[in-house]
């Protein structure tokens, strides 16, 4: 595919997964498929010589666009294998051929790596790390302050209060959600690049937690 034929194809699909993702809650929406996809970007170019780029590019776009299937079933559908067969659907109705439809929909069925469906080929690696690389860092906490405030949670709490708790009550912080899962992203990223970028963002968080902690705790003076 030379490169305006893979312009075209790009531009139809953003425009149907922005169409798509237009009622999605913000920690899900569009602005996190565009940022994944930067960051995508970003691992790719650090990565050098080796992964598609451009499947890279189309799994980043299309990772999540099943969202709006598992919210209206409540979370009973899992939007990664969900979104297996609907990204398969789409690019294959946009032109796509068999092979890159397939390397495509398997870096969507493969980004959330629950159990199984772990991601296996160079670029379903670097679609999960940049998926997670925005659960951290700075726009990391503010998801997680976006998310707990969504659902009615204490702006912070202790770490006891925290690990204690049950997800959506209103211990269900936003440190809750850093102690139990986000301050571990760095050692499950799957591409160097990924780790390194992973490892400063946790810096970041980690030090803002700490603050947050002496602000509250009345330990900044
Ligand atoms: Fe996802
Ligand atoms: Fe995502």
């Amino acid at each position: 595919m030379d490169s305006e034929a893979k312009k075209l194809l790009f531009d139809s699909l953003y425009s149907t997964v922005k169409a798509e993702l237009c009622e999605a809650p913000g920690c899900h929406d569009f602005d996190h498929t565009l940022r994944v996809l930067r960051n995508a970007r970003a691992i790719c170019e650090m990565e050098g010589e080796g992964p598609d780029l451009f499947v890279v590019e189309l799994g980043a776009l299309l990772h999540d666009i099943a969202r709006p299937e598992e919210m209206a079933s409540n979370g009973k559908t899992c939007h990664a294998s969900e979104g297996f067969g609907k990204a398969a659907k789409l690019l294959k109705e946009a032109g796509c051929d068999d092979a890159l439809a397939e390397a495509v929909s398997l870096c969507v069925k493969r980004h959330r790596y629950r159990g199984s469906d772990a991601p296996v080929s160079r670029e379903e690696r670097i679609v999960y790390d940049a998926d997670k690389l925005d659960s951290i860092g700075a726009v990391g906490i503010g998801r997680a302050f976006h998310f707990a405030g969504r659902t009615g949670a204490r702006l912070h709490n202790t770490e006891e209060e925290a690990l204690s708790s049950e997800a959506y009550s209103r211990e269900d912080s936003a440190y809750r959600e850093y102690l139990v899962k986000l301050r571990h992203v760095p050692e499950r990223m799957l591409t160097k690049s990924g780790r390194e970028l992973a490892v400063r963002r946790a810096a970041f968080m980690k030090a803002f937690f700490a603050e947050i902690e002496a602000e509250i705790g009345g330990g900044e003076r």
